[in-house]
């Protein structure tokens, strides 16, 4: 519920505020806010300068989850890095250039927009790999590499999958740099959906009417302020949730190949899909979660290598995206739900997700809510 911050870059921007607070109910509920003043250059900067400090870096790489199935992913390719050059967007503190320089390349440029930069190049060094592993500082857009590569490896996954726009960034470079039939890491990326019931939320809304019993003094009439301060706003919010949470079998809504054409375009206009659940039985539903999962190729022998970010796997950092509803909604076994999600780059800002959700459930009347991510960055404390 609560979003954690640490690792915080101003929402909205330039005072403008987030973007897209709809009413829940009825209709195209596009909010078009005025734009801010920043250009893209400037909202660029910005968002590199959150991966300037330390403790983001600290996240990832202490996520066990994610650091260890890049690991694995790229040992497992050895075959293919053995010898070869490698492209590794967004570097950051250098270690996937490391693992791969270990697998055997030849040549890895490591290239960081964000101060970190200077980070990568010392620990480079400490590992006695300046030989192999070149760090570059700026964005993959613009830095000149002396050759075409053979792999590119990014770790370029926000929350939601798509928050901070970092895989268009991805795209380019492979358009510019991979050669023809190369290699990436990860491949592709399948986005997921659930109907939930939170139950740290719903403790949270019941706090209200558990006063009395501590205290004396009748509280519950706070329950409807708890909903709307809780579950009214458009914000997505990231937490984990456990599989016990989920109302019905998760469906699969979209999958991005990252080496089909026009998937730059295909992320511009929105990615996303239709849905139909059918409940497992009664719960208030609050929302829906979102999650993803990476693959990469398994190499000479293995099977594909999966790095989920599923509820009814190990948590990561990335957690789950959560959409609440206005208010809780009894299902019952069997509840038809239905609708349609979409995920889309902010207008205000490309790099913050905005979600588009238009759902029904049971028989009331199918409703629509537009909701947004309004931070670059969080870290969990
Ligand atoms: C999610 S972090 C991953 C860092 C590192 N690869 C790791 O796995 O620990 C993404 C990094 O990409 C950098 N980045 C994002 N967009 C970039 C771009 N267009 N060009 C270069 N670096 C970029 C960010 O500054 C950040 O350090």
């Amino acid at each position: 519920m609560s979003q954690p911050k640490k690792r915080k870059l101003e929402p909205g921007v330039d005072g403008e505020g987030g973007e897209g607070a709809q009413e829940e109910n009825g209709g195209e509920q596009e909010t078009v806010l005025p734009r801010s003043r920043k250009t893209k250059k400037e909202r660029d900067q910005q968002y590199y300068e959150c991966y300037s400090d330390v403790s983001v870096h600290e996240e990832m790489i202490a996520d066990r989850v994610r650091t260890d199935a890049y690991r694995l992913a790229i040992l497992r390719n050895w075959s293919a890095l053995r010898g070869k050059t490698v492209l590794d967007v967004g570097a950051g503190t250098g270690i996937l250039s490391i693992f791969c320089a270990q697998a055997g390349a030849r040549r890895v440029y490591a290239v960081e927009a964000s101060a970190i930069w200077q980070q990568a190049r010392e620990v480079v060094r400490l590992n006695g790999l300046e030989d192999r592993v070149q760090v570059l500082h700026g964005p993959v857009e613009t830095v000149e590499l002396p050759e075409q590569v053979d792999v590119i490896v990014s770790e370029w996954m926000g929350y939601g999958l798509l928050h901070e726009s970092m895989l268009s960034s991805v795209l380019q470079a492979r358009t510019k740099w991979l050669k023809e039939g190369g290699l990436l890491l990860p491949a592709s990326a399948d986005l997921f959906v659930a109907p939930i019931s939170d139950q740290m939320l719903e403790l949270r809304l019941g706090f209200w009417s558990q006063v009395k019993q501590n205290y004396g003094v009748d509280m519950s009439c706070l329950e409807g302020f708890a909903t709307r301060c809780l579950m009214g706003r458009s914000e997505i919010v990231v937490e984990s949730l456990s599989g016990e949470d989920i109302l019905a079998r998760p469906q699969r809504f979209a999958q991005l190949d990252l080496a089909r054409a026009g998937l730059e375009q295909e992320l511009e206009a929105g990615v996303g899909g239709r849905f139909r659940f059918s409940c497992y039985g009664s719960a208030p539903m609050h929302g829906f979660a979102i999650w993803f999962q990476v693959t990469f190729p398994g190499g000479d022998s293995e099977k594909p290598l999966v790095l989920s970010t599923s509820p009814f796997h190990p948590v990561t950092h990335w957690k789950q995206a959560l959409l609440y509803l206005n208010e809780p909604v009894h299902v019952e076994q069997d509840t038809d739900i239905s609708g349609e999600i979409t995920l889309l780059p902010s207008q205000v800002d490309h790099r913050h997700l905005r979600i588009q959700l238009r759902y029904k459930v049971g028989d009331q009347e199918e409703k629509t809510k537009d909701f947004a991510m309004e931070e670059y960055l969080t870290v969990s404390a």
